[in-house]
C-alpha cells in the first residue's frame, strides 16, 4: 500500500510518500518539508495570511518532489491523504483542496486526516508499537495527554487550560529577548544556567486530573526577570534553566497522573509516546526517560523530523485508515477545530 500525504495546517508545507509492504514494516519513501519559520520570525509568531500564501506557492512543487524522490507516478499510489484540520483555515484549505484535486484527477481513494491523529499514530510508523499507549503531545499549539486505543479511538485524559508548552517556551523567550521560535533558544541558554537560582511555581503539581496550566509560571518568570532587570547573560541563562526545570517537573508529574488514570481505565499501555516540537527538548526527554525507566515503561520518542509537522505522518495515517476501509468523500469540509476525543469538554485554547 502506498500513500501520498499532504500537510498544511500550520507553518510547515509538507508532502511525503509512505509505503507499507504486505506483511512488512512501513517505509518512508520521501518526506519533503518546507518550513516557513523565516517568513514568520519577524512577526514573532505565525501569521495566518502569510502561512496560507506560502502554502499556495510551495505545495505543487513539494508534491512533485515527494513523488520524484519516491520514484513513483500517481498511478502507483493506493490513495491520497491530506490533513483536513485542526489548524489555520487558510492553510488547511490549500492542502485539502490539493489532495482532493489529485484524488479526483487520479481516481484514487481520498482520506481526510486529523492532524492530531497523525501525531498520535506516528509512533506506529517509526516503532511499530501496539495499541493502547499513552501519548504526550507537546507543541506550540497543543498540549494533551491522550490514551490512544485504536485508529479513531482516543480518550483525552488531560490538556492545558491556558498556554501550550511550546507557546510558554516561545513567550518566555520573547520576554528575555530571544528569537522566535523560542524553545531551542531557551534550551541552549538553560544549559549554562543555574536551575535553582529562581524559585518558580510548578502549577497543577499533584492535582488528580492530569491537566496543565502554564500562564502562572510564565508570569512568575516575568516577575523574576523584572526583579533583576536589566538582565545580563547570566541572568538570562539562570531564568531559562529555572523555567525549563519547572516545565520538566510539571510534565513528569502530569504524565505520572495520566498514566495512573490510563492503567485504571485501559490496563497496561504498550508505551509512553512523546510527540510534537517540544519533544526535541533534551531536558524534557531525560526527565521522561528517568520516569519511564522507574515505572518500567517503554518510552518512544519518534525522530525529531517526525515529531514536528510533516507529510509522512499524514500519509501513514492515510494507510492506517484506508486499510480499515475508512475513506472520505471529496465534499469533506476543512475543520479549523477538530478534537480527537469528541466526548472531551472543549478547551478555549489550542487548535483542537
Ligand atoms: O510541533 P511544532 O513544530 O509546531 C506546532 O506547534 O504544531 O512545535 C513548535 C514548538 C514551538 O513552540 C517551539 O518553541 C517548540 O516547539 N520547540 C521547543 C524546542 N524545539 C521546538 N521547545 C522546547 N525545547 C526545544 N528544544
Ligand atoms: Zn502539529
Amino acid at each position: 500500500m502506498r500513500m501520498l500525504g499532504i500537510e498544511t495546517t500550520c507553518d510547515e508545507t509538507a508532502a511525503a510518500v509512505v509505503e507499507l509492504p504486505p506483511g512488512g514494516r512501513a517505509r518512508i519513501l520521501s518526506n519533503e518539508v518546507y518550513s516557513q519559520i523565516s517568513e514568520h520570525a519577524p512577526f514573532g509568531g505565525v501569521v495566518p495570511e502569510i502561512a496560507a500564501r506560502a502554502h499556495v506557492e510551495t505545495i505543487d512543487g513539494l508534491v512533485r518532489r515527494a513523488m520524484d524522490t519516491a520514484g513513483l507516478g500517481f498511478s502507483d499510489l493506493d490513495g491520497i491523504a491530506a490533513a483536513a484540520g485542526p489548524g489555520l483555515i487558510g492553510g488547511v484549505m490549500v492542502g485539502l483542496m490539493t489532495g482532493k484535486a489529485l484524488a479526483l484527477a487520479t481516481g484514487k481513494p481520498f482520506v481526510a486526516v486529523n492532524h492530531l491523529e497523525a501525531h498520535a499514530l506516528t509512533a506506529r510508523l517509526t516503532d511499530d508499537i501496539e495499541f493502547p499507549y499513552l501519548l504526550l503531545l507537546v507543541s506550540g499549539g497543543h498540549t494533551q495527554l491522550i490514551a490512544v486505543r485504536g485508529v479513531g479511538e482516543y480518550t483525552r485524559l488531560g490538556s492545558t487550560v491556558d498556554d501550550a508548552v511550546g507557546e510558554a517556551f516561545d513567550k518566555v523567550a520573547k520576554m528575555l529577548g530571544l528569537p522566535y521560535p523560542g524553545g531551542p533558544h531557551v534550551e541552549r541558554r538553560a544549559v549554562e544556567g543555574d536551575p535553582e537560582r529562581f524559585q518558580l511555581p510548578r502549577p497543577m503539581q499533584g492535582r488528580p486530573s492530569p491537566d496543565f496550566s502554564l500562564s502562572g509560571l510564565k508570569t512568575a518568570v516575568r516577575l523574576a526577570a523584572e526583579a533583576v532587570a536589566p538582565l545580563n547573560t547570566v541572568d538570562v541563562a539562570d531564568l531559562c534553566a529555572s523555567f525549563q526545570a519547572a516545565i520538566v517537573d510539571v510534565i513528569v508529574d502530569r504524565v505520572r497522573v495520566a498514566m495512573r488514570l490510563f492503567r485504571e481505565q485501559f490496563g497496561a499501555p504498550s508505551a509512553l509516546v512523546v510527540a510534537g516540537g517540544v519533544a526535541a527538548n533534551d531536558a524534557i526527554r531525560r526527565g521522561l526517560a528517568r520516569y519511564a525507566s522507574g515505572a518500567g515503561l517503554k518510552l518512544v520518542t519518534p525522530p525529531q523530523a517526525l515529531c514536528t509537522d510533516n507529510g509522512a505522518m499524514i500519509a501513514w495515517t492515510g494507510i492506517e485508515r484506508l486499510r480499515l476501509g475508512l475513506t472520505d468523500g471529496l465534499d469533506f469540509a476543512p475543520r479549523p477545530r477538530w478534537p480527537l476525543d469528541r466526548q472531551a469538554a472543549p478547551r478555549h485554547h489550542g487548535k483542537a
